[in-house]
C-alpha cells in the first residue's frame, strides 16, 4: 500500500450522508450501522458503550484497519506521538519487541525507523492486521500474529521489550488485568506503555504506572507525552531481574 495515496484520501472527506450511503453499498448494513452509531450518540456515552462497545474485538474489526488508518494519518499529532515513543523506546536498546494491539502498524513503522530489532505485532482484529500487513509490506524483521492480548501464543520471556499503545485502556477490567499479566509473563526486560487516563465510551482510563507500583515492579520512567491529544501517560517498567 502506498501511504501517500492513502493520505491523499484523508484530505478529501465527503459529507456524512454520502459516506453512510457508500458504506452501506460497499461494506454492508452492519458496517454502515456501526459507523453511524460511532458518529452519533455523542451525548450518551453509557448507551454508546453498551450498543457499540459490548465486544471490543467486534468493534475494532468493524471499525476496520483502513478507516482507522485514515483517521490517524489525518492527525499530525498522532504521528509525532508515535515518533516520540519510538525514540524513547530505542534508548533502551531492546533486542526484540512485541507490540500488543498493533492496529494498522503505525507504531511499528515508527519503531522500525529508529531501531533494527525484530518486531512482532499482535492484534485480535483481522481487519486491523490485514491493514498492518499491507502498510508494512516489505519491512524487514517484522511479523504479525492474530491473538488476544489476554492470551498470548508465546512462551515466557519471549521478547526483550513488550509494549502497548492505547490498547489496555480499550478493555474492560478483567481483560485489562489479563493483558497486564501476559505482558509481565512474556517480557524479558522491559514493558513500555502509552495508556491514556481519560474515560470515554470505549476507554476505561487505567493508571498503568500505579499498577506496576502495586505489583512491586520498579518504573524506569513515567510521565505525560508531549503534544498528546489526551490525558496521556507513558511509562517503562523494569522487569529484569525477577
Ligand atoms: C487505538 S488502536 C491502537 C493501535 C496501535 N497500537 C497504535 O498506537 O497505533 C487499538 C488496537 O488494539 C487492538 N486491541 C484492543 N484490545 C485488544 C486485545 N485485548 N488484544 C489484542 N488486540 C487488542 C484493537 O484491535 C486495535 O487495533
Amino acid at each position: 500500500m502506498d501511504p501517500a495515496a492513502r493520505s491523499e484520501s484523508v484530505d478529501s472527506v465527503p459529507p456524512l450522508v454520502v459516506r453512510a450511503w457508500r458504506a452501506w453499498h460497499r461494506r454492508g448494513p452492519r458496517y454502515a450501522w456501526h459507523k453511524t452509531l460511532r458518529r452519533t450518540l455523542g451525548r450518551w456515552p453509557g448507551m454508546k458503550r453498551k450498543l457499540l462497545y459490548a465486544d471490543p474485538r467486534e468493534y475494532w474489526t468493524l471499525r476496520g484497519g483502513l478507516d482507522y488508518f485514515r483517521e490517524q494519518e489525518g492527525q499530525e499529532q498522532r504521528t509525532r506521538r508515535a515518533q516520540w515513543m519510538a525514540r524513547r523506546i530505542a534508548r533502551y536498546r531492546p533486542t526484540s519487541i512485541l507490540e500488543i494491539g498493533c492496529g494498522y502498524g503505525k507504531q511499528i513503522r515508527a519503531l522500525r525507523a529508529n531501531l533494527e530489532a525484530p518486531i512482532t505485532g499482535v492484534d485480535f482484529s483481522a481487519t486491523q492486521l490485514a491493514m498492518a500487513r499491507a502498510y508494512l509490506e516489505g519491512a524487514e524483521r517484522v511479523d504479525f500474529a492474530l491473538a488476544s492480548g489476554g492470551r498470548l501464543p508465546f512462551a515466557d520471556k519471549s521478547f526483550d521489550l513488550v509494549m502497548t499503545s492505547a490498547v489496555i485502556l480499550h478493555n474492560a477490567p478483567p481483560l485489562a488485568e489479563a493483558i497486564r499479566r501476559e505482558i509481565v509473563r512474556v517480557a524479558r526486560r522491559f514493558a513500555a506503555h502509552n495508556e491514556d487516563l481519560d474515560v470515554t465510551y470505549n476507554r476505561y482510563g487505567y493508571d498503568t504506572a500505579a499498577w506496576y507500583r502495586d505489583q512491586g515492579i520498579n518504573l524506569l520512567e513515567v510521565g505525560p507525552i508531549p503534544s498528546a491529544p489526551y490525558d496521556s501517560q507513558f511509562c517503562v517498567a523494569d522487569l529484569w531481574p525477577r
